[in-house]
């Protein structure tokens, strides 16, 4: 009361004695202290006269002095104890609170007096003093350090102390060491709902006032969670829409992994059965049984909880062994097809031709099979080499394979060839050794086709129902050839044709008549000769035939003028028709060479056994014959004929049979002089001398006797003696000759000497001058063999043709007239 009182004088008095009338000047100021810290309450500027502190306790009216200085040094109340170490500042009126407790809060209010001697100033200075309270080291509170992901939990931040307002932070370490605000806020608890894995980790919480700020000890926050979907990681990693895949042989590995905490436990399932119990799968060499469904079932022991996921494995595998490449023709052999497939294998394997190819064709292709129809005029030469790759994912190198197609080496080949029993001809037609194999049909007229074959083929045409002259064609076609390739047949009735109609040639020589087709005839035909008697050739001695399939020549040897002379005829013919040609022989005999004249007949010596003769030739020109025949009989008197009565030496020389002609044969047309031996003494000759040339023998000189060797009787009167001996044989001989003549008279008489009549093939020779006689009487021909040690055997010239230059056949240059028959038969 009585400090009030004194303020109130003292307010009083200066209100009246200060320019501002004597008026209190309040100021207000706020002042912060903290707990056990010293603070400064300050009461103006300048010292002033006299002041008292008062402190007036929160919620409370009363105000009560703390200290006081009326002039005479501050005095310190009791109540300042209770606020911390209250001290006033030297020469000051500021107050020093040290130690401060928290009761120290409140009002403080100085009443400073100023000037009191002249004209006194009141101040009220009041500090409002507020003692804050340092937060504590928190605590953190977690309603579950290992709670299940999803769940809700509270963390709290426990404070003992601490002045208001008070932040709170709550921070998040994970495992790594960043650190994060994780919450913060005004109170002291936070709520996490759906609580899941990124929460785990160290918390702490960190609270702060004005005054400072403390965290709490990190607490592990361990979130219990999974197991997730499991993660499978196949290695190595290919996946189609069909799920994994790998490929035979492979070594495979699936790993599953599925986050859960505690972590999971891992079981592996193959088709719904369990294989194996970890986290990773090993299929070392996987195959293709191992393709299915594989599952990882995941698990987590603490929840007891578990997922599961499944994958589908593929082994992929190759087809065996290599594509295979094929071809055949299309479209009726104007394209090629070519054929690759590779199957077997998973997936399918893929084929495919060459690139060119592909552009040129057109293309079908399924994966394992792949087709290319390539029309010919795309293909070029006449051979080409197809490949055809294939590949597959579990190979490393692609596969191929090829295949080759060409034409045929040679040109097609049309051949007509007749059935044995002569009821069809056949045309055939090939080309083949091509790859693909070509295609053949014929075509020819009347409507003669066949239906198209691979290789070749054959056209029947019943014999004789063919076309003379019209060709039959063959038509052969070969993918790798744009065109169509032919050849035909015209079937043509031969005709005949010879070099001459008529050939004329000397006795004696060996000819040829010829005979050949006009062409090469189809279907062929032989030619079939015929002599001039109409009879096939078959004499081999006399005929030659040499034929081919073009000409037939027959060789007519040592021609005979009557029996050789004639017409020849040559045939042939074929399923289309025939003909006929004429060919006549003229066989010549050699000209009569000319006459020779016997100029001497002479006895060589008195033996009269030897006979030299000489003679002579008409013009002596050398020429017209080719050698001589030297001839002698003996002559024998005519028994038991009538003009045996005639005594006259001519007519006893007609009694006179004559012997057969007894002939040595010179081949020397020179030869002018020869000389008979071995005769008989007593005998009387006759000698004559024929020229020959070939076959053809001259007229016969006068038959001559023998004149005597000039001067010599002694040998007359021996050959007298011997003739009389003599006279008995002969008459014995002209006895035997009379019977042999008349045998038809005396058969009886002419077989009991001469046994049997005997037959003898004899060569006939025409001697000119006998042909008459020889026709008229059988018994006057001179005959010529049995009883004449050498028989005529006329050499014949050294060759035909050598003959036929000598003797020129008659109409040699004349053209040939040929009349050809062609027989054309067809329907
Ligand atoms: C908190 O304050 C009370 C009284 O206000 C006191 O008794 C206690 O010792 C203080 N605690 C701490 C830790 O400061
Ligand atoms: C936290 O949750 C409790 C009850 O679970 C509730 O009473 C409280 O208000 C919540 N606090 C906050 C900050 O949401
Ligand atoms: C956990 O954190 C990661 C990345 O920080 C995020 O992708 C994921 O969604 C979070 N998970 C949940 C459940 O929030
Ligand atoms: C597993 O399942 C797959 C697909 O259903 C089947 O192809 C395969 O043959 C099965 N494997 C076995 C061994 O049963
Ligand atoms: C193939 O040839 C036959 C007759 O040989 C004919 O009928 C057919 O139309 C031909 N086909 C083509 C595609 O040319
Ligand atoms: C292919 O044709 C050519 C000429 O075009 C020829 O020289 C070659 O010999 C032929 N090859 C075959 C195998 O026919
Ligand atoms: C057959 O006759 C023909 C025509 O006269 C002739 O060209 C051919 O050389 C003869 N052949 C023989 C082997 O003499
Ligand atoms: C050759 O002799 C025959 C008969 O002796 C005679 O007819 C012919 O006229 C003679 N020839 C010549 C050229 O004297």
């Amino acid at each position: 009361m009585l400090v009030q009182l004194l303020g109130l004088l003292f307010l009083l008095y200066f209100a009246n004695s200060q320019p501002n009338n004597g008026e209190v000047v309040y100021q207000d100021t706020t002042v912060y202290g903290v707990v056990g810290k010293a603070v400064i309450l300050e009461c103006g500027t300048t010292v002033p006269d006299m002041y008292i502190w008062s402190f007036t306790k929160p919620g409370t009216e009363a105000i009560k002095a703390v200290v006081y200085d009326l002039g005479q040094g501050p005095k310190i109340q009791k109540l300042a104890h209770t606020l911390g170490q209250v001290t006033v500042i030297l020469k000051s009126a500021d107050v020093s609170i040290d130690k401060l407790p928290v009761a120290a809060q409140g009002l403080y209010t100085c009443q400073a007096f100023y000037d009191i001697e002249n004209s006194p100033v009141v101040y009220y200075y009041y500090v409002h003093l507020t003692v804050r309270v340092p937060v504590t080291k928190p605590h953190l509170l977690v309603s579950d350090v290992s709670p299940v992901e999803g769940s809700t939990i509270w963390l709290q931040c426990n404070l003992d102390n601490g002045t208001g307002p008070i932040q709170y932070v709550w921070q998040q370490e994970n495992r790594h060491g960043n650190i994060s605000a994780f919450a913060q806020g005004n109170t002291g608890v936070v709520n996490v709902t759906e609580v899941n894995r990124n929460h785990t980790g160290w918390y702490r919480c960190l609270a702060s006032n004005a005054v400072n700020s403390e965290q709490s000890d990190r607490i592990w926050l361990d979130i219990i969670y999974g197991p997730d979907i499991p993660q499978i990681d196949v290695t190595p990693y290919t996946v189609t829409e069909r799920g994994y895949s790998a490929l035979e042989r492979e070594t495979v590995s699936l790993q599953c992994q599925a986050q859960s905490n505690p972590p999971s436990q891992y079981v592996w399932l193959y088709n719904s059965s369990q294989v194996y119990t970890g986290p990773q799968l090993t299929i070392t060499k996987v195959l293709r049984m191992h393709t299915g469904d594989y599952a990882c079932l995941a698990q987590n022991t603490y929840l007891n909880t578990r997922s599961k996921k499944t994958i589908s494995l593929t082994v992929y595998y190759p087809p065996d062994g290599s594509p295979s490449c094929s071809m055949e023709p299309a479209v009726n052999h104007t394209s090629l097809k070519l054929r690759c497939s590779w199957t077997g294998g998973f997936p399918s394997a893929e084929v495919h031709w060459a690139n060119h190819l592909r552009r040129a064709g057109e293309e079908a292709d399924e994966g394992h099979d792949s087709d290319i129809l390539l029309p010919s005029h795309d293909l070029f030469g006449n051979s080409s080499l197809f490949t055809c790759t294939g590949s597959h994912l579990a190979l490393e190198q692609s596969v191929e394979c090829s295949t080759r197609a060409y034409l045929p080496p040679s040109e097609p080949v049309c051949l007509a060839y007749v059935t044995t029993n002569k009821q069809y001809l056949m045309l055939s037609c090939s080309w083949d050794g091509g790859a693909p194999n070509a295609l053949v049909w014929w075509e020819g007229p009347g409507g003669h086709e066949t239906p198209k074959q691979e290789n070749s083929n054959i056209l029947n045409i019943r014999y004789g129902t063919a076309r003379n002259g019209r060709p039959y064609v063959c038509h052969a076609k070969h993918p790798l050839l744009g065109q169509t390739k032919t050849c035909w047949l015209t079937l043509e009735a031969p005709v005949l044709l010879t070099q001459r109609r008529v050939v004329s040639v000397y006795e004696g020589t060996d000819v040829q008549l010829s005979c050949n087709l006009r062409a090469n005839y189809l279907p062929t035909s032989q030619i079939t000769w015929f002599n001039n008697h109409g009879l096939d050739i078959l004499d081999a001695s006399k005929y030659m035939l040499l034929r081919t399939s073009a000409w037939a020549n027959l060789t007519v040897r040592d021609t005979d003028e009557a029996q050789d002379s004639g017409e020849y005829r040559c045939t042939s013919s074929n399923a289309v028709g025939g003909a006929d040609l004429n060919v006549t022989l003229v066989v010549k005999k050699h000209p009569i060479p000319p006459n020779a004249t016997l100029i001497r007949v002479m006895y060589i010596g008195r033996l009269r056994n030897e006979v030299e003769l000489e003679w002579q030739m008409e013009g002596d020109a050398q020429q017209g014959w080719t050698g001589f025949v030297v001839q002698h009989r003996g002559l024998t008197e005519r028994p038991g004929r009538r003009t045996s009565n005639n005594e006259s030496m001519g007519r006893t020389e007609e009694r006179l049979s004559a012997e057969i002609w007894h002939e040595n044969i010179l081949q020397d047309p020179d030869v002018r002089i020869h000389i008979v031996d071995r005769l008989t003494p007593t005998a009387k000759y006759h000698f004559r001398v024929m020229p020959f040339n070939y076959r053809t023998i001259g007229h016969p000189s006068a038959a001559k006797t023998p004149a005597e060797p000039p001067s010599n009787n002694y040998p007359a009167v021996i050959g007298a003696a011997i003739g009389g001996m003599l006279f008995a044989v002969i008459f014995t001989v002209l006895l035997l000759m009379y019977i042999f003549r008349n045998r038809n008279n005396s058969p009886r008489l002419h077989d009991m000497l001469f046994g049997l009549r005997h037959s003898q093939s004899r060569e006939n020779i025409n001697f000119p001058e006998d042909e008459g006689v020889s026709e008229a009487e059988g018994g006057g021909v001179p005959e010529m063999g049995s009883s004449s040690s050498q028989g005529l055997k006329i050499p014949r010239a050294a060759s035909p043709l050598a003959a036929a230059d000598q003797a020129p056949p008659m109409g040699d240059n004349e053209p040939v007239n040929v009349t050809i028959t062609v027989q054309a038969t067809g329907s």
